[in-house]
């Protein structure tokens, strides 16, 4: 089996669609499925409830390698744990994603969870999705490939997974965070130059998967 020791590396903009693809992808694939933003995001909560200043870096870089993350790569039922204690609801509020480009732009948070991705990631078999896969966690990556959507189209979507919200504030809010996440110094949003670009604003998630197979059949 070719894509037993597979390794997919999906990077994009948050509302690109990369979760449900990768899921997707990796269901389709008997593959494992890692969600590196969520990592992010299960720090950024932690430092939340600690109280930690997040307007100064170094108070977060001192606490990065406090928390203890566990990671389930199930396709179908992903979950996330800080200390033991379940995260997956908590790190998806809106206090966290206004939080987590702050934490998520300290070389400390970054060089900790990029040392455990690529232990998940060990010997493949997995999808993994994020910001900097292709270009940093996993370089050798054999199938890389890069979501993106139209600004609108990504914030729809993001609005339909969200209650209380307008495509206005989305788009917005979104824009915020990619300018945050593609301009910080350490390990910034990237396209990999060997990453394959998919514009995802004309399909619908069947459509995606499907263009994601056939890459990786390409390549593989
Ligand atoms: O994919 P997401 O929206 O859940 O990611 C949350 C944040 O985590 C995102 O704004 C930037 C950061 N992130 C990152 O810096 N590197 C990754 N590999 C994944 C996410």
């Amino acid at each position: 089996n070719t894509v037993t020791g597979l390794v997919v590396a999906m990077d994009g903009p948050s509302g690109s669609g990369k979760s449900s693809a990768s899921r997707g992808v990796a269901r389709a694939l008997g593959l494992r499925y890692l969600d590196t933003g969520a990592m992010y995001r299960a720090i950024t909560w932690w430092m939340l409830r600690q109280g930690v200043d997040l307007d100064d870096p170094a108070a977060i870089a001192a606490r990065a390698a406090e928390p203890v993350l566990t990671m389930g790569t199930d396709p179908d039922a992903p979950s996330v744990a800080v200390d033991g204690a379940d995260a997956a609801g908590p790190i998806r509020t809106a206090e966290v994603t206004g939080a987590v480009s702050a934490v998520s732009a300290v070389p400390e948070v970054r060089r900790r969870l990029v040392a455990e991705q690529r232990e998940i990631i060990g010997a493949g078999g997995i999808v993994v999705e994020g910001r900097d896969i292709g270009t940093v966690v996993a370089p050798d990556a054999p199938v890389k490939i890069y979501l993106t959507a139209s600004a609108d189209a990504r914030a729809a979507r993001r609005t339909a997974e969200l209650t209380g919200t307008t495509v206005e504030a989305q788009k917005a809010a979104m824009a915020r965070r990619d300018t945050l996440d593609s301009t910080r110094k350490a390990d910034p949003l990237a396209m990999a130059s060997d990453a394959v670009e998919l514009d995802t604003t004309p399909l619908n998630l069947d459509e995606v998967i499907a263009e994601v197979l056939r890459v990786i059949k390409e390549k593989v």
